[in-house]
């Protein structure tokens, strides 16, 4: 019998697009749940700032979710899950699932010879979260970790197919490929979408993998178990809110992952306006 919180959203948040990656596998393992999604585009990039900045704004992000009476928080950024996933938890009352923990688990079922790349944010790289949670679960593994700062920018500006694009990649990649890496984590969400670039470069021995499908999978057993999960006969819709007008990119986004966005609402964080 679903409880009477079962149509709630799922919330989801990240800096910007990236986490309509996560919003996407969600919505193919759980089509039937509500999600409301929130791209915090006044303040993106998390990605050089400091645990203490990160953490403040998704504290208020997740405010504004639980004001959409979000059931369960999802952290659709690997930073904001590298630095406040943990203080999230001690505040809030929903359970709050990030995305670290799925991507380490993809890469630790992925590696045959135990040889894993990470890229990401300079603020998930510099917190060591995937190297401590890959090793948590299989201390063997030898991880590969670069910081590639100038992606989300370019990403965020949907220069998913360019030139300069594919230079930078190579740039970042080629000394982590010299590793002999097997798996390759994207471990930020905004690079799904640059997907097939970065398999240009990666070439066909190195395997991609990111937190999106493990992520909808925990979703799902955090929603099971609490009895939180909606009817199954019925389809979910997605509702979408920025904290600043930028819609432009966030439906380049929308196509690329196939998702419809109907119209999106904003969201004022009062603390952006702080000197
Ligand atoms: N998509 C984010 C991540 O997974 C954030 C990128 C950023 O805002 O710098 O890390």
């Amino acid at each position: 019998m679903p409880t009477d919180r079962s149509l709630d959203p799922i919330g989801v948040f990240d800096s910007g697009i990236g986490g309509l990656t996560v919003v996407a596998a969600l919505q193919n393992l759980l089509p039937a749940e509500n999600i409301f999604y929130i791209g915090d585009t006044a303040r993106v990039p998390y990605g050089g700032k400091s645990r203490k900045t990160v953490e403040r704004y998704s504290i208020e992000i997740g405010g504004l979710l639980l004001a959409e009476r979000a059931k369960v928080i999802v952290v659709a950024c690997n930073t904001a899950s590298a630095l406040a996933v943990p203080r999230m938890k001690d505040i809030f009352k929903v359970s709050v699932q990030g995305v670290v923990a799925p991507g380490a688990a993809a890469a630790v079922q992925n590696t045959k010879n135990k040889k894993v790349g990470v890229i990401g944010t300079r603020a998930t790289m510099s917190s060591g979260a995937y190297e401590h949670a890959i090793n948590g679960l299989d201390p063997e593994i030898q991880v590969f970790s670069v910081a590639c700062p100038l992606l989300v920018p370019f990403i965020e500006e949907a220069m998913f197919d360019d030139k300069i694009t594919d230079l930078m990649l190579a740039r970042y990649l080629t000394p982590l490929l010299s590793n002999g890496i097997d798996t390759l984590v994207l471990g930020c969400t905004h690079y799904p979408l640059l997907r097939d670039a970065i398999a240009r470069i990666a070439g066909p021995d190195v395997t991609l993998v990111d937190s999106a499908q493990n992520c909808a999978l925990a979703v799902k057993s955090l929603l099971d178990s609490a009895g939180l999960s909606a009817p199954s006969e019925r389809l979910g819709r997605l509702d979408v809110a920025l904290t600043d007008a930028t819609e432009g990119f966030l439906r380049t986004a929308a196509r690329a992952l196939e998702l419809e966005i109907g119209e999106v609402s904003l969201r004022s964080v009062q603390s952006t306006q702080e000197s």
